[in-house]
Parts: structure tokens; C-alpha cells; sequence
């Protein structure tokens, strides 16, 4: 399908001459150039048609047909373009109530931004603000942000291959074990032990446990029932906030509104992005509890961007939420999630280079191994950040050339269609991810 290298087309030219490309080496920078849509598939400039199976990378949760976030974009755009978050207008307004409404308990104010980083950014010094203390404690296997504090957070790849010398860590980042229990040496109850005596070893001085409730692009790590709720309430004896990043399993994508509700957690601060508006827009957000959001009443709030709350993404957010509500999409992905669930765990018996499957409605992912006894990765975490092509690589470009788009990180393939799907979708792009799994299980050790 994609026109590469020097099939590059006039557009791939022009844009791989004067664009500089992200997390890459500008050597590898390659894109394809998509000229349309449809549903949840993609058109390119040589034609062919994608079924995108990553949502790209987990932001168009609507699909590409969501008529009624694109008209009140295009509306919003010719009433009220644009104003500082200083004034008021009915789309933010809207939006933040529907936003009180969907977030679990008393959740209600939210700050808006642009990206899932700076929610995240906020998070953080909102937290050190309301605790008066500065240690932020995240896990290994997590992605917070791109930026200063974000990404010192974050235990990803791409923190270390930053290097201390090129970009300081933000001071007090700790980093604490994850709930991975497939092939890892604390089983996710040592783990949350672990967590309890690093708060107490750190003397109280932490003022927010931050994590993603289900891991995202470190591995689609999925915690057991009671893990969540058991961290609110180690945090919380020690005087910290628990943040839950739900940049990527909010809105619907778990098959509730939010992640946290799964698992009956009401966190003192969600951050969340991407599917907030279906990506028609870009746009942020960090809510908020009323007892965090009552602090900062006397307490000077000290953050804000031109664009936060800008109308026109404020109003695809307003759409949006309308749409999941309206085509009722939460529960199309826990009926979906429950078909494309048990047909990765019967991939997962014929394959045996697929390990592990992992995930919950429509945030699934398969960790492979070289090995059918143990967990030995194709992929090693530093490969995120290197340039070596690995079988993992092999695996999704055989399914790109096959027309499904799969995205892979830190050894897992990455599941998370659109919410609009069916089953007939689910059919297709697994066929095509049965054919291309021969790749890995023929790459196997012995
Ligand atoms: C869990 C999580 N948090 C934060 C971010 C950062 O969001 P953004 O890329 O919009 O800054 C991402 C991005 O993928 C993410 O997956």
C-alpha cells in the first residue's frame, strides 16, 4: 500500500523535506500520506483503504463519520471562533457539566488544555499545590507526556533515551513496580506492597500516586479487580492524591465512561484527552474532586494556555459525548470487547508465539515470546527508541500490507479499534492478524 522511500508521492516529498517528524530519527521519518476516510478506515494517496485497528493510537473512538461533532465545529467556528479562557461560552460551560456528570463520584471542575501532557502537567503541580508536598510517585511501565514533568513521570523508553545530560529529570519523580504479573518477579499484590512501604520509606513526602488504571502503550497491562481501589487507599493513609491518566481508556473505550469505574474508584484528579472529543478537535482535560477543586478558591491556580477551553474543541467535545451517548457506544464496546476479547484469546491457542492476551472492552493487546514456556520479548524496551526493525515491526507491516493497521509497543500488539465496530470489522482484521502471526511463531527460539 504505502508509497516509501522512493516511492514517496509529491505531498510524501514535500513533507518528509520541511516537516520534522516525532519520537524518530528524522532517517526513519516515512509517512504516508492519507487523502480520505471512511468510518473507521482510512484512505491513502495510492488508494488503498486501512481498516485502522489502533484508532490512532487510541484517539478517533467515533470512527471518522461522526457528522454531528463535525457540524458543531464547523457552527462554532462561524459564531464564536475564538475567545481567552477569561470569558465565558456555552461550549465549555456544556461541556464541563456533561464532564461533572460522566467522571465517577464527586469529580466535578475541570482546567482545560490541549493535550494529554499538559492535563497531566497540571495534574501534577495541581497536586503539589493542595498536598504542599512535591513527590509524584508513577510506575516503570507508564506514559504520562511528552514535556518536563510529564515525561519525567512517565518510566517509559522514551524518558531514558532522553539522558540526563540532553534534559535534567524534573526533581522528585519516584518510580514504583507495575501490576504485571506475566513473567515478572512481584505479582501485582507484592507490587502494591512494594508501593505502600516506597510511601512510607519516602517519609509522606509524596503528594500523588499517578497511574493509568490500565496501561496504554507500555503493554495494555491490565490490573486485577481490586488493585485499584487497594491504591486509592495506600495513597490516600499516606496523605497523597491518587491521578488517574485516562488520556487513553477514557470515554467509553473500557466500556465505561471511565476506567476508574470499572473498578469502582472514584480518583481525586482524572486527566484525559484523545477521545474527549473523538480527536475532531484537539483538547485536554483535568477534573477534579470539589474538596481539590475548593482549595483552589483562595489558593491561586497558578497555570493557564491561550487555548484552554477554546470553543470550537469545547463544542466537539459537547458533540461528542452526545454521539457516545446517542449510538450508544459504550455499550457497543463491551459487546464488541467481549467478541474481540475471545477471539484473541482463540488466536492466542493457535499462535504460540502470542504469550499473553491482556485488556478490557476494547483496549486489548497480545504480548508475544520467543518461548512457549516463559516470557523472552522479541521487542526490548529500549528498541522503542531504537531504530532496529523487529519481528513485532514484521508482524504489523504484513497486516498494513493485508489493509489493517495494528500499532506495536514494548513487545505487544496493540488492539484498540474504534467504538463504532462490528463484528464483521473484528473478523477481518483478526483473519489478517492469524495470517501475519505465522511471522513471529516461525521467528520463535528452537
Ligand atoms: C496514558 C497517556 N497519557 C498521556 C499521554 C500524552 O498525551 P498527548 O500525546 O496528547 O500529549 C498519552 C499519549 O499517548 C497517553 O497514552
Amino acid at each position: 500500500m504505502a508509497s516509501q522511500g522512493s516511492k514517496r508521492n509529491e505531498i510524501e516529498k514535500l513533507d518528509r523535506e520541511y516537516t520534522l517528524g516525532t519520537w524518530t530519527r528524522q532517517r526513519d521519518f516515512d509517512p504516508t500520506q492519507v487523502v480520505d476516510t471512511d468510518g473507521p478506515r482510512l484512505v491513502t494517496a495510492d488508494g488503498s483503504s486501512i481498516l485502522d485497528f489502533s484508532s490512532q493510537y487510541v484517539c478517533t473512538s467515533l470512527g471518522y463519520d461522526a457528522e454531528r461533532v463535525s457540524d458543531a465545529v464547523a457552527d462554532q467556528v462561524r459564531t464564536v471562533p475564538y475567545v481567552t479562557p477569561a470569558w465565558s461560552t456555552e461550549p465549555r460551560a456544556r461541556l464541563s457539566e456533561m464532564l461533572a456528570e460522566i467522571t465517577p463520584g464527586s469529580l466535578k471542575k475541570t482546567f482545560y488544555s490541549t493535550s494529554g501532557t499538559e492535563a497531566n502537567e497540571v495534574a501534577i503541580k495541581m497536586a503539589r499545590a493542595y498536598t504542599g508536598k512535591h513527590r509524584i510517585l508513577s510506575r516503570y511501565r507508564s506514559y504520562h507526556g511528552a514535556t518536563a514533568a510529564s515525561l519525567s513521570a512517565s518510566g517509559d523508553p522514551r524518558r531514558v533515551a532522553q539522558g540526563p545530560d540532553v534534559q535534567p529529570q524534573v526533581p522528585g519523580m519516584v518510580k514504583g513496580p507495575d501490576p504485571y504479573a506475566y513473567g515478572s518477579s512481584l505479582d501485582p499484590d507484592q507490587s502494591l506492597e512494594y508501593i505502600d512501604e516506597m510511601l512510607k520509606l519516602e517519609g509522606d513526602t509524596v503528594a500523588a500516586v499517578l497511574v493509568e488504571p490500565l496501561v496504554g502503550s507500555n503493554g495494555v497491562l491490565t490490573p486485577p479487580d481490586d488493585y485499584l481501589p487497594r491504591l486509592r487507599e495506600i495513597a490516600h493513609d499516606h496523605g497523597a492524591l491518587l491521578i488517574c491518566d485516562e488520556v487513553m481508556t477514557g470515554f467509553g473505550r473500557t466500556g465505561e465512561w471511565f476506567a476508574s469505574g470499572l473498578y469502582d474508584t472514584v480518583p481525586d484528579i482524572i486527566t484525559m484527552a484523545k477521545g474527549i472529543t473523538g480527536s475532531y478537535q484537539p483538547l485536554a482535560a483535568t477534573t477534579v474532586t470539589e474538596e481539590v477543586a475548593e482549595f483552589f478558591e483562595d489558593n491561586l491556580l497558578n497555570q493557564g494556555h491561550t487555548f484552554a477551553g477554546h470553543p470550537t474543541a469545547c463544542a466537539a467535545g459537547v458533540a461528542a459525548i452526545e454521539t457516545y451517548r446517542e449510538e450508544n457506544l459504550l455499550e457497543n464496546a463491551r459487546e464488541m470487547g467481549e467478541y474481540l476479547k475471545s477471539e484473541l484469546e482463540s488466536l492466542a491457542e493457535r499462535h504460540p508465539s502470542v504469550g499473553e492476551r491482556r485488556g478490557v472492552g476494547l483496549h486489548q493487546g497480545l504480548e508475544l515470546t520467543r518461548s512457549e514456556t516463559e516470557r523472552v520479548p522479541f521487542e526490548r524496551r529500549e528498541d522503542k527508541v531504537s531504530s532496529r526493525r523487529t519481528v513485532l515491526d514484521e508482524v504489523s507491516a504484513h497486516t498494513l500490507d493485508q489493509g489493517v493497521y495494528f500499532y506495536t509497543s514494548v513487545n505487544t500488539i496493540v488492539v484498540t479499534p474504534p467504538l463504532t465496530i462490528t463484528r464483521d470489522h473484528v473478523d477481518e482484521a483478526l483473519g489478517v492478524l492469524d495470517e501475519a502471526l505465522e511471522r513471529s511463531d516461525a521467528a520463535m527460539d528452537g
